[in-house]
Parts: C-alpha cells; sequence; structure tokens
C-alpha cells in the first residue's frame, strides 16, 4: 500500500482523500486512518481502505501503517494531548517502515507568541529527530473558522469579534487539502521542505464585512468589543469559561497579525490562486 492519511475522517481529511483521487491516486491504494465508525463506512464506500485507529493506542496505528510508504499525519483535535499522540504515531510509522510523513503543522509555527504553535513545533522537531522523510505543510488559519460570522451578517447584518483590526491570511480546508495531495502524491519530490502555506491575500473584518456585504446584497456593520466583553458573549451563548478564555486568546493572537504573514507557497503548489473570500462567500450564501 502506497499511501495513508491519518485525520482521514475530519474534514481536511476527507477533502485531502477526494484531491488525491482527483490527482490520479488510486482510492485502493490509500488507507484512510481515524477513529469515527460512521465516517470510515463511508470512505469504504468510496473505494479507499478504511481503518479504524486511535493515536492513543500505538499498536493500532501500527498495524493499520504495515505496508505504508508516504503517511499524511493531520494534527490530532485534542489540543494539549496533541503532541504526545504525534510522537507516539512517529514512532509507529518508523517500526511500520513508512518512508515519509507530511505534517499538517501550523504557518509561522517557527515564530514566538503564537499559542498553538508549540504543540506543532514539538511535533515538527520530533519528526527530523526521528530520521525519516518529512515535508512539514504548515497550514493557515482556516477561512472556515469564520463561516458563523457570515452567518451573522446574514442574519443579522452584524459581525462582533475581539479581532480589532488584525489581518489574517487564512486559507479554505479546500486548497490546503489540494496541497496535501500535491506534496503526498508526489511522494520524494518534498521531502525537507517545509511549506508556509497561506492564502495569497490578509484580510482585516472590516474588509470581511464589506465582502459579505456585497455578496449578501445588505449593509454589514463589524463591531469591534474588547477581549472581555468577547469572552463574556461567548458565554452568554453557552460556550464554558475555558473554551472562551483560549479563543479570546487565539483571537489576540490573530490580532498581532501572527498568522497574517502571506507566502506564495500554497497557490505554487496548487497551481492556481488560493480561494478568495467572495468566492468562500457564495457558496456559503448558496447553500
Ligand atoms: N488551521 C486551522 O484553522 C485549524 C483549526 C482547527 C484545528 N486545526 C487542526 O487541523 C486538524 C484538521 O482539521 P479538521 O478541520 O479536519 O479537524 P476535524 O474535522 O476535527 O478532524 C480531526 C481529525 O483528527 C482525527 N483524530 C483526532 N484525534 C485522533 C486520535 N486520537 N486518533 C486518531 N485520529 C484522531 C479525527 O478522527 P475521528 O473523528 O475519527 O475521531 C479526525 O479525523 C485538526 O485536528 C487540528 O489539529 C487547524
Amino acid at each position: 500500500m502506497t499511501f495513508a492519511v491519518i485525520g482521514a475522517t475530519g474534514q481536511l481529511g476527507r477533502d485531502t482523500l477526494d484531491a488525491l483521487v482527483a490527482r490520479g491516486v488510486l482510492a485502493s491504494d490509500v488507507i484512510a486512518i481515524g477513529r469515527n465508525a460512521t465516517a470510515l463506512h463511508e470512505i469504504r464506500e468510496q473505494g479507499f481502505q478504511a481503518v479504524a485507529a486511535d493515536m492513543n493506542a500505538q499498536q493500532s496505528i501500527e498495524s493499520a501503517l504495515s505496508g505504508v510508504s508516504e503517511l499524511l499525519l493531520i494534527s490530532g483535535s485534542e489540543v494539549g494531548r496533541r503532541l504526545e499522540q504525534h510522537k507516539s504515531t512517529i514512532d509507529a510509522a518508523t517500526r511500520a517502515g513508512v518512508r515519509r510523513v507530511a505534517y499538517t503543522s501550523v504557518l509561522n509555527a517557527a515564530a514566538p507568541g503564537l499559542l498553538i504553535a508549540a504543540e506543532h513545533k514539538a511535533t515538527e522537531e520530533y519528526l527530523v529527530a526521528s530520521g525519516l522523510a518529512y515535508t512539514m505543510l504548515r497550514n493557515a488559519w482556516y477561512t472556515e473558522n469564520h463561516q458563523q460570522d457570515f452567518t451573522a451578517a446574514a442574519t443579522t447584518g452584524k459581525i462582533v469579534s475581539n479581532l480589532g483590526d488584525g489581518r489574517i491570511a487564512t486559507a479554505t480546508r479546500g486548497d490546503l487539502a489540494e496541497a496535501a495531495a500535491v506534496v503526498l502524491a508526489e511522494k520524494d519530490k518534498h521531502d525537507g521542505t517545509i511549506y508556509e502555506l497561506s492564502g495569497d491575500s490578509a484580510w482585516n473584518y472590516h474588509e470581511f464585512a464589506a465582502s459579505a456585504a456585497e455578496v449578501l446584497g445588505h449593509d454589514v456593520e463589524y463591531i469591534a468589543v474588547e477581549d472581555e466583553t468577547y469572552a463574556q458573549q461567548l458565554q452568554s451563548g453557552g460556550m464554558p469559561a475555558d473554551t472562551a478564555g483560549f479563543l479570546v486568546a487565539l483571537n489576540a493572537n490573530l490580532r498581532a497579525g501572527l498568522l497574517g504573514t502571506t507566502t506564495s507557497d500554497l497557490a505554487t503548489l496548487i497551481e492556481h490562486p488560493t480561494t478568495p473570500l467572495p468566492a468562500i462567500f457564495r457558496q456559503w450564501n448558496a447553500s
């Protein structure tokens, strides 16, 4: 078996499976790995091999990777536990004889101050030290993280955020999945490379609101609030205090521009411009 994707049952993973097939990879040459039985069943129906395995259970990952050459390790979703899971997975990959691991990290993983960077940077370091061939896919903040703001704009004409004037160089999961598929399918061409995968341009919430207004055909007001006000608003919507605190702190990182850097790496890999806000707004508006 040539390819495996860990995290294949998630949103980025599902898009990556589709992108691999779109590039001519045979679905039967791909092992899709995750835990969600329903998603695994659907993926199997599409012709992929689908295997249940858990990064908390190393032997299950090692068995799933038997005979795999090229692995895409999509970072886990349990913040705080991910580093141990990733290390265990890299060890399992080594024992299973995997040739290369492509790892989905975060844009600017090496920059100081970014809350979510530490686990990614430490995983990157562990992967390099493992001696396996590697490719780092330092993924941008997803544009889809802001879909609910577009929905709010559509329904109330208002967007409230603590992002201030901060600029974010988001990219869609679809574009990032396409890049992951290119890197996986082209095998050793991308060995030892670190890609900083941003959208082609960065935007702030004033521009987001203006673009949403144009697509929606009505005024959209952006209301910039202080961190404390935003945290209270999230909690009054039912979010636990610690989750709200984490999101507010993350937004403060975004406000400071820590995920606002643009590069041409993503557009170069996928050989087309990245998806701009109005294009994805039109998709959301039609759905
Ligand atoms: N760039 C961004 O803006 C951004 C934002 C949020 C998160 N992320 C990171 O990007 C990753 C992919 O994003 P996404 O939107 O596709 O997330 P997602 O839809 O939540 O998918 C997460 C995937 O990770 C798998 N997973 C989690 N823990 C696992 C474990 N212990 N063992 C095996 N599989 C495990 C899940 O499998 P099951 O569902 O089958 O359990 C699922 O396939 C996230 O996991 C996170 O690390 C990036």
